[in-house]
């Protein structure tokens, strides 16, 4: 038989380890959550290049542009990762 004192342990402990369960996933979720192509265009483009449909241009000249800058843009390499240069170029190129 579970006593008083156990119901009380066991109501008390069950929602604190769920909730933290709870956060602990959440947590692993944001760190897994994949590069969005959308959103670094709107971060880093978008002020310059209104329209992302603009930039529909084979992955690996994408890459290049972004990675290595041009006249007058700015190169990226040292505010994207490769990964994030790579997610990006995909998702203009796949427009
Ligand atoms: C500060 C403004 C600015 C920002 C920010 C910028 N660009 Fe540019 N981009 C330009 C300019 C200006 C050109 C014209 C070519 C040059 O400067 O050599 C250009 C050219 C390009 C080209 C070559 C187009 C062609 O057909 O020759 C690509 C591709 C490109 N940008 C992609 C991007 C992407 C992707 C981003 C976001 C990571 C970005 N740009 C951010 C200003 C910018």
């Amino acid at each position: 038989m579970i006593d008083l004192y156990q119901m009380k342990t066991i109501f008390l402990l069950l929602p604190a380890t769920l909730l933290s369960a709870v956060l602990a996933s959440c947590a692993t979720n944001e760190s897994k959550q994949p590069i969005d192509g959308a959103t670094l265009f709107e971060d880093n483009c978008q002020r310059c290049h209104r329209y992302a449909d603009d930039l529909r241009e084979p992955k690996d000249f994408l890459k290049r542009a972004v990675h290595d800058g041009g006249r007058d843009m700015p190169s990226f390499q040292n505010v994207l990762t490769l990964e994030e240069e790579d997610a990006l170029a995909t998702y203009l190129s796949t427009l």
